[in-house]
């Protein structure tokens, strides 16, 4: 794992890309990348205490095809070239519930816009949220963008691992999921 250098070589070599954003507790992306050992993952977790627990788990597990920051999504986003991600992996971001905060929620038109920028052709975006009006809002974004198709894309398995999947589940709550591919 290499924490905190950005390599833009990276974005040079062939490799498959995949970003997870929100990773929590690195729940996901620990186990993804280990049966994906094919793919290179970057995961992104504004929390310290989070971030610090995903670096454990990458590390017990001795992935070296993961790379982690302890940052706000938007500032990493923001360097890494057009063209060179393969997927987006957003699972129960913040929702913002009140009316007042919706503006803070992660998938606005700016940042898909950004998402839209650096995904490759036929790149792809997995959502999940517990909160109907984030997903009906998201995909009402996704499409008023016009550079995104609903796609029947099968998501990986155990998206619901993380501590939010789990909770929702737990609680009974209905999940709504949702899967986008670039298409220009
Ligand atoms: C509700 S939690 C879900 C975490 C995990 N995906 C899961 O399913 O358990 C949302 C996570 O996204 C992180 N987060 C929120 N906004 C972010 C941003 N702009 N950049 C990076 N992480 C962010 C939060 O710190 C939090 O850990």
């Amino acid at each position: 794992m290499r924490n905190s250098t950005f390599q833009q070589e990276l974005f040079k070599e062939k490799s498959i890309i995949e970003i997870e954003i929100g990773c929590g507790n690195g729940h996901f992306i620990s186990q993804y990348a280990e049966i994906n050992r094919d793919k290179y993952l970057i995961g992104i977790e504004f929390k310290e205490k989070r971030f610090i627990k995903t670096s454990k788990k990458i590390n017990e597990k001795n992935l070296d095809n993961v790379m982690l920051f302890n940052s706000r999504a938007e500032t990493i986003l923001a360097d890494i070239p057009p063209l060179t991600i393969d997927t987006f992996h957003i699972y129960f971001p913040d929702p913002w519930p009140k009316a007042r905060h919706r503006k803070r929620r992660f998938l606005r038109m700016e940042n898909i816009s950004i998402l839209h920028r650096i995904l490759k052709p036929h790149g792809k975006i997995f959502f999940i949220t517990d909160f109907f009006d984030y997903y009906i809002q998201t995909k009402v974004l996704l499409l008023a963008h016009r550079g995104f198709s609903l796609a029947l894309n099968s998501f990986p398995d155990n998206v619901l691992i993380s501590i939010y999947g789990n909770k929702s589940m737990n609680m009974n709550k209905n999940i709504y999921r949702l899967s986008v591919e670039k298409t220009d």
